[in-house]
């Protein structure tokens, strides 16, 4: 067990430490006990809700283009790299395409695929949770979207790799092997949309509809629509491959709360909305002072990087009473796990409904179930990916 995880005063390195993201909420009310601002790593980490609302809702002091995610891609991620006024043009062009209604329409779809990765392990009576479900849905689940066909999932799933799993065992080695990721998807999408365009056929997808998408009269780049494709593979898939991960390994642990879903299957949607609050996957989002300023008192300087803590704000009990309870049927539930102000998930309805379908299906087919023996269940910070998570239950038909 790591210092920070074990220490009753704040340290500052916990934020990024493996050890204090496997059970983050004590460490966040201890930075919260410091104040609103604290000390992090890299610089400021803004831990109680009322100033991380603060911050995400003021794009003109806290910017996102200025945050250099340098993956060696050479477009910028639209929108995340945006800042307003024209971060507004693709919302408004991305928001319809991403409501509700939309992707209601891909539930059959979802449902199938949740049930295929299900079919192939069941028979076993355990799963690598992971690299069997947690893995490769999200990624199957884009596929159908962009409208590319499911045998390219593995080719798909290596590239992903490539840019958030890289391999090297130094900065160096892991830049040098996303920039080859990159250059690859980049590629890639490039390619897809030529083709795309090329084709007299228009398909019930999203690439069809980007490229009869139009900002202020303009068709949008191809350049552009490889940005924004780039940046649903980094948003879209490890999000919703970590969320999977958080939840089933606390409900592994927690067979009171699994009864419940599982008695009451109605719960599901609250249930996702709790356990993105408690579990907060991606745990922080992170911003840039473009001026010096002050948040909540506290001076930051230009230029400087402000983490965001978006799993502190989720468990600050002054904003919400009984935050560090658990209740799968909370509502309201107005938690920030998605961000906030005009950055917030373009693709939460998506996930959400990823989330649901796969409790849903995964609870009616397996109602019970806990960790392998012995597991000890290892957590990135950050994102808080779980590194393996074996599951055994009963096999149908082994018993009675
Ligand atoms: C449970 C899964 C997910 C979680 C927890 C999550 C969380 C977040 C958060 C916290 C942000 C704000 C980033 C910031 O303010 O810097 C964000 C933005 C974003 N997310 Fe998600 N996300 C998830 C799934 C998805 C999916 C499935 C997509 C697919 C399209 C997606 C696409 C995006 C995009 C495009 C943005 C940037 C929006 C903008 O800049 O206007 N996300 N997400």
């Amino acid at each position: 067990m790591s210092q920070a995880q074990e220490s009753e005063v704040f340290e500052p390195e916990g934020f990024m430490d493996s050890d204090v993201s496997a059970n983050p909420q004590p460490y966040y009310r201890r930075a919260q006990a410091e104040g609103a601002v604290v000390a992090g790593t890299f610089g400021p980490q803004v831990v109680r809700r009322s100033a991380v609302e603060y911050v995400l809702q003021h794009p003109e002091e806290f910017s996102s283009a200025m945050q250099a995610v340098d993956l060696g891609q050479s477009v910028p991620l639209i929108p995340l790299q945006v800042d307003p006024p024209n971060h507004r043009n693709y919302r408004r062009l991305l928001d319809p395409i991403f409501a509700p209604r939309q992707m209601n329409l891909l539930e059959p779809d979802i449902t199938r695929l949740v049930n295929e990765r299900i079919d192939g392990f069941i028979d076993t009576g355990r799963c690598e949770f992971s690299d069997e479900l947690a893995v490769p849905l999200p990624s199957a689940v884009f596929l159908r979207l962009v409208g590319l066909p499911l045998s390219q999932l593995d080719l798909f799933l290596s590239m992903k790799d490539g840019i958030l799993r890289p391999s090297g065992s130094d900065l160096d080695e892991i830049q040098a092997s996303q920039k080859v990721a990159a250059r690859q998807i980049e590629e890639y999408f490039a390619e897809v949309v030529k083709e795309r365009k090329a084709s007299a056929d228009a398909q019930d997808d999203i690439l069809s509809l980007f490229l009869t998408s139009e900002i202020d009269g303009q068709r949008l780049t191809v350049d552009e629509i490889v940005g924004i494709c780039f940046l649903f593979i980094l948003a879209g898939l490890d999000t919703v491959t970590d969320s999977l991960e958080c939840f089933f390994a606390y409900l592994a642990q927690h067979p009171d709360q699994r009864r419940r879903i599982v008695d009451d299957p109605s719960i599901i949607p609250s249930t996702v909305e709790e356990l993105l609050r408690w579990e907060s996957p991606v745990t922080a989002v992170a911003r840039t002072a473009v001026a010096d300023v002050e948040i909540d008192g506290c001076p930051v300087s230009k230029g400087s990087s402000v983490g965001v803590s978006i799993g502190a704000a989720n468990i600050d009990e002054d904003a919400l009473p009984g935050a560090f309870t658990v209740d799968l049927a909370r509502n309201p539930n107005k938690h920030l796990a998605f961000g906030g102000g005009i950055h917030r998930c373009l693709g939460s309805h998506l996930a959400r409904m990823e989330l649901r379908i796969a409790l849903r299906e995964w609870h009616l087919r397996i109602p019970d179930y806990s960790l392998a023996p012995g597991t000890e269940l290892v957590y990135q910070a950050g994102l808080r990916q779980i590194d393996s998570l074996p599951l055994v239950f009963a096999a149908p038909g082994s018993q009675g």
